[in-house]
């Protein structure tokens, strides 16, 4: 038996992009300032309930737990066993972990003791993420369609066991793999399209509204961070600690036009079939054939266009934080535009600009969420964040600019708007100013 996990089989869990992670020798976390909690405390918490619960699956075995796994979300760490990798996954509250460590759910003794209650709590977060992964795996079961989800090994004590997928991530492939990204992207759209057909879920999903994953759609992520009574205060506090106060300005002047104009188009998106809610590239494994399995469901009553936008959005943030070969770039590209014409080609005229919009819309306000939730990490909380979202965040300007510039002609003209988008994504991931 080896507990401890040799240094190739730790850097291939997940997505081998990650082999060198960079919070790797730094503290896991440190002391959030003003108000927030100690780093430390937090995780220590995360990682004696996640031992306690692992002891007892695996009980008399020896398990090592770690490396953390890149998360703004939840406490997420590799678990090995003699038998093999194993993920645990552990929310507080049901709130992100920066939030917590921001000390936006009072200090840690009330936090602590309200977690006691929360995780017994059959709509948990992670409750649900059971449920649905179980809901996903059935599904696949009954259709034999390529679409495969971790198993759940338990849950209990709010901690939930999967196992664990090694092999490549869609991100990873995307830059640097060998398949073509026009296969690798028309398969993911293909078994969310047969998700999004299938009755089953559907019925799963009406008939147990707790299994579904409530205000974390892009439109009401958008709502809840630029629109609520606190949003003008949440916008003027973005960058803060890390840029001078007219860039922080100028930002937040730049969020608000994106609101005026997003906003209105925003509200009252159809939601007629179930999607999965959280399609990105992070969240889809490849194994040695090829095959996907999907990570972290977020299934919810929704519109297919904001799936694909989703996955879209995700895929431009990944080619200008990672820039591949240019080769490879344009093959992305060229693989992005054709999911955007076969989207627009699915729906008979007129309402093809009418969807195009409606994909671009969401597109642009999950950039402005992503954006805005990067420029709200404290600059001394060191959390294993994921490489991308801190490489976004630093080209915030650019990228506000873009979107600003794209949603100027969202109206009036989306195949024009769509046009922007794609050749600023090219231009900022070749290293172009935005
Ligand atoms: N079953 C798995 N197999 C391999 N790697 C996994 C698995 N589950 C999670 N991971 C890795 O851990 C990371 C975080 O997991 P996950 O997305 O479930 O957590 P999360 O808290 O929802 O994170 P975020 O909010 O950033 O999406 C994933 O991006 C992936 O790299
Ligand atoms: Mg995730």
């Amino acid at each position: 038996m080896d507990p401890t996990p040799s240094a190739k089989r730790t850097a291939t869990v997940g997505n081998p992009t990650r082999r060198r992670p960079r919070w790797r020798g730094r503290g896991s976390v440190t002391t959030a300032g003003r108000g927030g909690l100690p780093g430390r405390t937090v995780l220590d918490h995360a990682t004696r309930v996640v031992s306690t619960v692992v002891q007892q699956v695996w009980p008399g075995e020896v398990v090592s737990i770690g490396p953390q796994l890149p998360s703004v979300t939840n406490y997420v760490t590799a678990v090995t066993v003699r038998e093999g990798w194993f993920v645990a996954k552990y929310s507080i509250l049901g709130t992100s972990l920066l939030s917590i460590l921001r000390g936006a759910c009072g200090p840690w003794d009330r936090v602590e003791a309200a977690q006691r209650d929360y995780v017994q709590q059959p709509t948990a977060q992670l409750a649900r993420e059971r449920s649905q992964l179980r809901a996903l795996a059935a599904h696949a079961r009954r259709t034999e369609g390529s679409l495969r989800v971790p198993a759940v090994i338990a849950y209990q004590d709010g901690v939930l066991i999967s196992t664990a997928s090694s092999g490549s991530s869609l991100a990873g492939e995307l830059v640097r793999g060998r398949i073509a990204p026009d296969r690798l992207l028309t398969d993911v759209i293909a078994i969310a399209t047969a998700l999004h057909r299938d009755q089953f879920l559907a019925r799963e999903l009406s008939g147990s509204p707790a299994l579904a994953t409530p205000h974390t759609s892009i439109a009401a992520t958008f709502a809840r961070k630029f629109t609520g009574v606190e949003a003008s205060c949440y916008l003027d506090s973005l960058g803060a600690g890390w840029l001078g106060g007219s860039a922080r300005t100028q930002l937040a002047t730049s969020f608000r036009v994106l609101r005026e104009i997003l906003h209105p188009l925003l509200r009252r998106l159809p939601a007629p079939v179930v999607i999965y809610g959280d399609l990105k590239p992070e969240h889809v494994l490849l194994d040695t054939c090829g095959r996907q399995t999907w990570i972290d469901p977020g299934l919810q009553r929704g519109d297919p266009a904001a799936e694909l936008a989703k996955l879209l959005s995700r895929v431009a943030l990944l080619l200008i934080t990672s820039r591949p070969s240019l080769a490879r770039m344009d093959a992305v590209g060229a693989a992005m535009d054709l999911l955007v014409t076969s989207f627009v080609a699915r729906h008979p005229r007129p309402d093809g600009i009418t969807a195009l919009r409606r994909l671009l819309v969401l597109l642009l306000a999950d950039w402005a969420n992503y954006l805005a939730s990067g420029l709200s990490v404290p600059p001394d909380v060191t959390l294993p964040l994921p490489p991308m979202l801190l490489e976004a965040t630093g080209q915030a300007q650019s990228l506000l600019r873009l979107a600003g510039e794209a949603a100027a002609s969202l109206t009036i003209d989306p195949a024009r708007a769509w046009g922007t988008v794609l050749a600023g994504t090219l231009d900022l991931a070749t290293g172009q100013p935005g």
